[in-house]
């Protein structure tokens, strides 16, 4: 029988009684098991083999995934392949590549148009792109699809690009090509932690960016971390506190995760005993997890997925959604 009545207690409770059975790894570490084997870990595969006998799904349309990797600098906790400081010239490289596999796309399905069922642009970091070669991606990438039935187009955004007149053109640009959702990657609203994370705003910027998103018309998602390195419970229930204020309509939660998966490992993983902060014992990280939920539910959050918290379901992320529990077919640009 479960002692405690307090949800958070019941939560750090079940935890001590899975490491007793032996069912919790690495002393409460976690693995994200997104996809197994690793990418990098992959044989070769040849376009027919991958192919060959491949049937489109029954509705005929794409969950599509593209990877803009590019940002200003590196975030402590970011273990996405990312590029800093590119230069123009790359980056101008990247998105006609980007054209170039579209088309292959195209060629291989035998359509005109790639029927999307919901799209979203990540990274890395889109809006890192100038207003004109964003404004000439999104022209070059949305004529190469039909968007008549397309349910969500999100991009993933860091604040600072969404700041200042060229923040303003962003916003227009991206309004103008038929987005309508930003994830906007908020991390944490408390200045320490922020610096820590070695972002490069704080938190009265990243609330400048949600206002200027939400007078443009954007219906947002925030994203934040918990379990972050010189972190407590009451920091980050004081960040919870305020984000359930915020005139956004999905809050995703995710847990720092420390160990190395795919082709890159964040900086903080080899660095972080150099920050001579503690790493929040993993019953702490499993009650930050506990409250938040808690306090979300209070002001009419649900975890409708996992990490992800709306008041309707309606604002879910169609992206993740169809990845995880639809199992639709993805086509993903990952160049
Ligand atoms: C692909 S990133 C894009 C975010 C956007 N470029 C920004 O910086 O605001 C998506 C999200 O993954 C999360 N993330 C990145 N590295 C992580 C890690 N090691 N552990 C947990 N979450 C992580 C962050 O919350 C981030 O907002
Ligand atoms: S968190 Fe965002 S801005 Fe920071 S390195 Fe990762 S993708 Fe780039």
């Amino acid at each position: 029988m479960v002692p405690a009545t307090d949800a958070v207690a019941q939560m750090v409770w079940w935890f001590d009684e899975y490491r007793r059975l032996g069912l919790i790894c690495r002393d409460g570490e976690f693995y994200p098991s997104v996809h197994y084997p690793p990418i990098t870990m992959y044989p070769f595969a040849s376009e027919r083999a991958l192919l060959g006998s491949y049937v489109p799904p029954p509705d005929n349309r794409f969950s599509i995934y593209v990877h803009i990797p590019f940002c200003l600098k590196a975030c402590a906790f970011c273990h996405y392949p990312v590029k800093f400081l590119a230069p123009d010239a790359e980056m101008e490289r990247y998105v006609d590549t980007v054209f170039r596999e579209m088309d292959l796309w195209r060629e291989r399905l035998g359509v005109d148009r790639i029927p999307a069922r919901s799209i979203l642009l990540g990274g890395g970091t889109p809006t890192y792109l100038s207003p004109g070669l964003l404004e000439r991606f999104l022209d070059g990438f949305v004529s190469r699809l039909d968007l008549t039935r397309n349910t969500q187009f999100t991009v993933d955004v860091d604040p600072v690009t969404l700041l200042g007149d060229p923040g303003g053109e962003r916003l227009r640009i991206m309004r103008a090509y038929g987005i309508e959702r930003l994830t906007v990657g908020i991390q944490s609203l408390n200045d320490d932690t922020l610096r820590r994370m070695n972002r490069h705003h704080d938190a009265s910027t990243a609330l400048q960016c949600l206002q200027a998103s939400r007078d443009a018309g954007f219906t947002l998602n925030i994203e934040f971390i918990y379990g972050y390195p010189g972190d407590t419970l009451d920091d980050w229930r004081a960040v919870i506190e305020q984000a359930v204020t915020l005139q956004v309509e999905e809050i995703q939660l995710y847990r720092l995760k420390m160990i190395p998966y795919g082709d890159r490992t964040a900086p903080l993983t080899g660095g972080f005993r150099g920050l001579n902060r503690r790493l929040p014992d993993p019953r702490e990280v499993i009650a930050m997890k506990a409250s938040a939920h808690a306090i979300l539910n209070q002001h009419g959050f649900q975890e409708n997925l996992g990490r992800v918290f709306t008041r309707d379901t309606s604002a879910i992320s169609r992206y993740a959604s169809n990845q995880c529990c639809g199992l639709y077919d993805q086509i993903r640009g990952h160049w």
